[in-house]
């Protein structure tokens, strides 16, 4: 069964919340707070590990009313249910949508067109295992005996972001093998990473979903070559693997079919990283600690699929967004983890949100005339207060950002995890409260500034605030926490896209620039007559012109 086809706009909730906002639009949340001493209890969500205090946002209970009356007139509920049945809602490509079963336990009912799909995951699950368990344990070795140093995942998009992300976002976790990811097309990069490889000693992952995606199979016939300048033939068997859903094509690349990994069309690109698209996770962290990242997942989808929604974290953090996006015109979201070994986590997530979200075609294929994507973009605190905070504070656009912190630091290094938390905190209480003229005319005087300097500092060192942030404090990072954290992301990306009535699980838009970059490609051998646009043709020629 397709998910219903409902234009947000169109409803009563919507209307409704359209009054709501022209009337609280103004409203400071320091008045909400000023009133109100519990608001921070109100607002806050306290599940397992995870606290996520949503207070200082720019809404009131009947805000959260309306947007929770917006999420059942869109039939959320009945949306989750078919998500996690295995119905067929990515319409588009006629495809189910069941990442979570790769995390369900073992008892799931998970069916895809009627099949029950768990024996196959437990059956590849094993695989992973024992692989992963003889490289880590050097049983199996390379060509010359060697027991494996070094780990490349060949891949890009949703067969690179994941499993660098997770990597090294677990890194404190990870064990003697060293792992590299090689993603882009640009040459450069994967000569770079050969340099700093042994072919005795190295262990290549070819991912690639569909294996036809130009950059992954570029970069894995170059390196072939430069492994073969080492090793014969036979060597691949030892040192080359797969993971795909296209397995004619693998064995085509010459990898035999004991050393495939398979995947399915019902997992997504960008939600694949619970797959043996993982490997390199397992690999680098041990099997043991990667079924603990799907462990926190399932716990997440639990969480997801049975909290009333008033305390649902992904529901909650989902229409949190809408509401800026739809009714305040935020164009982005920030998220920025206070923790250093979270520094791929919005490179990561671009991809999840922005490939699955941006879309202008609604369910029934009407253009859209409400905005849907928000654009992520985050760094890790305390490096990005030094970068681009100056204007989340005080530039002319609303950024609501999630800020992501643990309790716990991994070295047990309290006194610099307190410095760190200190700005954790305090970014999100001063983007809250600003500074007002009355506070900074205080300062000036205390400083002995004259009146006319007065005059001209005060405006530029006036905070307005009144910035919203929700802050998400995890007790500590964890292959179990992480797997939470990533599902929440990913189910916040389903409720939006329930939400905004767009087709969330396929993407078309990265096609046409793929095909002509195909053409062009051709063209730098035997140009044709002037079949681009003005400036495209005239840059190709000037390209050609520098390379003959
Ligand atoms: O960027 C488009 C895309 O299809 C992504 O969705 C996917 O993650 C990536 O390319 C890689 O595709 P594949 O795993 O088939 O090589």
């Amino acid at each position: 069964m397709a998910l219903a086809k409902i234009n947000p706009t169109k409803t009563g909730a919507w209307n409704k919340l359209l009054k709501h906002y022209a009337e609280i639009k103004s409203v400071s949340m320091k008045d909400w707070f000023a009133v109100n001493p519990n608001r921070a209890q109100q607002f806050t969500i306290h599940w397992e590990d995870f606290y996520v205090d949503f207070s200082k946002n720019r809404i009131k209970p009947e805000t959260v009313g309306l947007l929770l009356e917006l999420a059942e007139d869109c039939r959320l509920k009945e949306a989750i249910g078919k998500y996690f049945s295995g119905d067929i809602i990515n319409e588009t490509e006629g495809r189910a949508v069941l990442h979570t079963a790769l995390r369900a336990d073992n008892e799931s009912e998970a069916k895809v067109k009627g099949e029950k799909v768990m024996d196959e995951i437990s059956e590849v699950k094993a695989k992973m295992k024992s692989f992963t368990t003889s490289v880590i344990d050097g049983i199996h070795k390379g060509y010359t005996g060697r027991s494996f140093t070094d780990i490349v995942n060949i891949g890009i998009g949703g067969s690179d972001l994941g499993p660098a992300m997770v990597v090294d976002a677990l890194g404190f976790y990870g064990n003697h093998l060293r792992t590299h990811f090689v993603s882009n097309v640009d040459g450069d990069h994967v000569h770079e990473i050969l340099k700093k490889l042994n072919p005795e000693t190295t262990l290549f992952i070819v991912v690639s979903k569909s294996f036809t995606t130009q950059e992954t199979l570029s970069n894995a016939n170059t390196i072939r070559k430069w492994f073969l300048k080492s090793a014969d033939e036979t060597a691949i068997a030892k040192h080359f693997v797969a993971v795909s859903t296209n397995i004619d094509k693998v064995k085509g690349f010459g990898i035999s079919e004991e050393n495939i990994f398979p995947m399915w069309d019902w997992v997504g690109g960008r939600f694949s990283l619970w797959s043996a698209v993982g490997l390199s996770i397992a690999l680098s962290i041990g099997f043991g600690n990667f079924n603990n990242l799907l462990e926190g997942a399932r716990k997440m989808d639990d969480h997801f699929r049975n909290s009333e929604f008033s305390g649902n974290i992904p529901v909650i953090l989902a229409l949190l967004s809408v509401w800026y996006n739809n009714f305040f015109e935020a164009e982005s979201e920030a998220i920025i983890p206070y923790s250093q070994y979270l520094g791929q986590f919005a490179t990561y997530l671009q991809q999840a949100v922005m490939e699955s979200n941006g879309k202008g075609v609604d369910r029934s294929g009407n253009e859209i005339d409400y905005q849907t994507g928000t654009i992520i973009w985050g760094e890790p605190g305390t490096n990005s207060q030094h970068a681009f905070f100056q204007l989340i504070h005080q530039g002319t656009k609303l950024i609501p950002a999630d800020f992501i912190g643990f309790v716990h630091p991994l070295h047990g290094d309290r006194e610099h995890h307190d410095k760190l938390m200190s700005n954790f905190f305090a970014q999100t209480e001063a983007l809250l409260k600003g500074k007002p003229d009355s506070q900074v005319l205080n300062e000036l005087q205390q400083n002995k500034a004259s009146d006319l300097e007065i005059g001209r500092l005060l405006p530029f060192k006036v905070f307005e605030g009144n910035r919203p942030t929700n802050t998400i404090l995890i007790e500590k990072l964890s292959p179990e926490s992480l797997g939470k954290l990533i599902a929440l992301y990913e189910h916040k990306i389903f409720v939006q896209g329930v939400i905004w009535n767009i087709f969330s699980f396929d993407q078309f838009g990265v096609e046409l620039g793929k095909e002509l970059a195909g053409k062009i490609l051709k063209e730098f051998e035997k140009p044709e007559f002037q079949i681009h646009d003005n400036s495209t043709q005239n840059l190709i020629d000037h390209y050609r012109k520098l390379t003959k």
